[in-house]
């Protein structure tokens, strides 16, 4: 599904910042990974490449054995609209459309029928349950049903990978609980490949695999061995041990 090797990032002209100083990683298809570390170690600028919105100093990213390196513009957005699914922390949904026309926009811009549009919607909607959401404006609808919608437009085209970064950053408890049972219950029946930068450790333990990052290195990884309760735990202590105070004596 995706293999990233060696893959650098600097920003800067003269004086340069490595964000990512060579992170090797591989996820297959059905993984469901989440991407942890503290503030400013890089899981941003990883997804970002990933997401192929920005492309990388060194390295490559296969993804589905294609290098998105290597395609031009014109293909780049078709690669990026066919095989990719994005969810950002601010939703990014488009206000002056309703939940229905943001959601089949993907579709839109790539010249689907209207008669497929509309079954796809159908079935999605279903499955999500925002089928009474459809005909609302975005300013209508309250933070977590705005998460809702902007997983189904992710979700419309059926992509390969999923990317999400910090989907969870602008939601109260209970709404973050329901987009992630919406992840897992998309990595679970429809196995779809989910790669999610969280920051949050509740949000993470619904995940399978942690990678985590800290100064733009890959520095641990850990897996989901006994249930979801016991993964917290884990991610709690590899928190304290990667981010703790400790570290600051
Ligand atoms: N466009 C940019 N130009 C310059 N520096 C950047 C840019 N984007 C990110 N950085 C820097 O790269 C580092 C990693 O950023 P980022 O990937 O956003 O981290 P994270 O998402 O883990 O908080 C930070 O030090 C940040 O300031
Ligand atoms: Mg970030």
């Amino acid at each position: 599904m995706l293999k990233v090797e060696n893959l650098q990032k600097n920003y800067g002209e003269k004086l340069q910042f490595e964000a990512l100083k060579g992170i090797n990683l591989s996820v297959v298809d059905g993984e469901f990974v989440g991407i942890m570390g503290p503030s400013g170690s890089g899981k941003s600028t990883l997804l970002n490449l990933l997401a192929t919105i920005d492309q990388p100093t060194k390295g490559q990213i296969l993804l589905n054995g294609t290098d998105p390196g290597s395609l031009d513009q014109e293909e780049i957005a078709r690669f990026r609209r066919r095989e990719l699914g994005f969810v950002f922390q601010n939703f990014n949904l488009m206000p002056t459309l309703t939940v229905e026309e943001n959601i089949v926009l993907p579709l839109t811009l790539d010249g689907e029928k209207i008669s497929v549009m509309k079954k796809k919607l159908q079935i999605l909607a279903e499955f999500l349950g925002i089928e009474p959401l459809l005909k609302k404006r975005t300013a209508e609808i309250s933070g977590g049903q705005a998460q809702r919608v902007a997983v189904a437009r992710a979700m419309i085209h059926r992509p390969g990978l999923m990317l999400a970064d910090e989907p969870t950053g602008n939601l109260d408890t209970k709404s973050s609980k329901d987009v992630m049972n919406l992840f897992k219950q998309l990595n679970e029946q429809e196995a779809t490949t989910i790669l999610m930068v969280t920051h949050d450790p509740l949000a993470a333990s619904y995940c399978k695999r942690i990678i985590f990052i800290k100064d733009g290195e890959l520095v641990h990884e850990i897996r989901q061995m006994r249930g979801q309760r016991d993964f917290y735990e884990k991610i709690l202590s590899e928190l304290a041990r990667i981010e703790g105070v400790d570290n600051e004596f």
